[in-house]
């Protein structure tokens, strides 16, 4: 990783209260969950990232305890949103008399789908995530509401998805149709909010494996999501994690489902291509 920015080290110490310097990179462990999916927590970096070699899940920066959590689905407790959600996949609802399961089947059939959202589609001329995928199917393909953006039903439904996906190399497409919304992404991770003046960089590119207070600094990645939170816990969609790292920079945040937390999802999954889809993980 990069060497320690000293006005960065200084804005941290004085305003975010950082407690002495220890560096300590990821750890060695490795991840094989129910001891038959292994998951990929290292890999090389994608090759459009300029200044970082190898890309680690935020697995690697947590403690052993809170590691050991997702080890086991019956200890990690966001499984119990993927139990939701797979009464959700069969549920009737709408005006058209339909499930998910009668378009799509087996929910293991979705293998692989939540590995490359978000995803140019091309009939809609736009580039969606996977909760705005699942609200088109439910409006324009059940006659259902939609569900909302962060809501229970929408993350227990994409921690489904991501469930039945774990272990496959996230891969999302950069180029074509999507380049330019990536670009706007990739904008947004470089710049720097608030009175604090960080970017997204600041901390998950150039201090990566410090310590903030008592919290060791990861890439950011998002594989892992939905995030199963020790700290309040529930499953936590990708966007309100967006929202509180911006917020902890003092800064005003974009809204969830905005197209600036859309464009940054695209780019902050594409600097994870390579890991494996690990959700619903467990952070503390
Ligand atoms: C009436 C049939 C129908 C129903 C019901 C339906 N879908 Fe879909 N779904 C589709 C079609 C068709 C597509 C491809 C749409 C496109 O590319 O624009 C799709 C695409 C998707 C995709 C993206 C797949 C990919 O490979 O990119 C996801 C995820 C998805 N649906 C989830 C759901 C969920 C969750 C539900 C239930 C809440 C649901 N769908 C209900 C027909 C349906
Ligand atoms: C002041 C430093 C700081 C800034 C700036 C910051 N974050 Fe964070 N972020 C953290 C800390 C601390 C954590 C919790 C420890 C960890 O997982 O790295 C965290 C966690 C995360 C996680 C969860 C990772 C996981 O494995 O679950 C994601 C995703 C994330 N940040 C993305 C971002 C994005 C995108 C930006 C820019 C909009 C950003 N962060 C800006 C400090 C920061």
């Amino acid at each position: 990783m990069n060497g320690f920015n000293g006005g960065l080290l200084s804005a941290l110490a004085l305003t975010v209260g950082l407690g002495g310097v220890a560096t300590a990179e990821p750890d060695d462990d490795s991840l094989t969950i129910n001891g038959e999916i292994a998951i990929v927590t290292e890999a090389a970096a994608p090759a459009h990232l300029e200044y970082v070699d190898t890309v680690y899940s935020g697995w690697r920066f947590r403690s052993d305890e809170t590691q050991a959590v997702q080890m086991d689905d019956f200890d990690n407790p966001g499984m119990l949103g993927v139990e939701l959600g797979i009464e959700q996949w069969s549920a009737v609802d709408g005006s058209e008399g339909e499930s998910c399961a009668s378009c799509h089947g087996d929910v293991e059939d979705m293998a692989g789908v939540k590995a490359v959202y978000p995803k140019w589609n091309e009939g809609a001329g736009e580039v969606r995530t996977i909760e705005m995928q699942i609200n088109d199917c439910r409006k324009t393909r059940m006659g259902a509401e939609e569900w909302k953006y962060n809501g229970g039903e929408m993350t227990n439904t994409v921690a489904l998805l991501a469930s039945v996906s774990r272990g496959l190399p996230v891969n999302v497409a950069i180029d074509g149709p999507a380049q330019s919304t990536w670009e706007k992404g990739k904008e947004i991770y470089y710049t720097r909010y608030g009175q604090l003046e960080l970017s997204c960089a600041n901390c998950h590119e150039d201090n990566y494996g410090n310590m903030i207070r008592a919290d060791h600094l990861s890439q950011g990645q998002i594989n892992g999501f939905p995030t199963y939170r020790l700290k309040n816990t529930k499953l936590n969609t990708v966007h309100d994690r967006f929202r509180g790292c911006i917020r902890d920079t003092r800064a005003h945040t974009f809204s969830v489902a905005s197209p600036e937390f859309i464009a940054l999802e695209l780019y902050v999954t594409s600097r994870g291509n390579g890991l494996s889809v690990e959700g619903p993980s467990v952070r503390n």
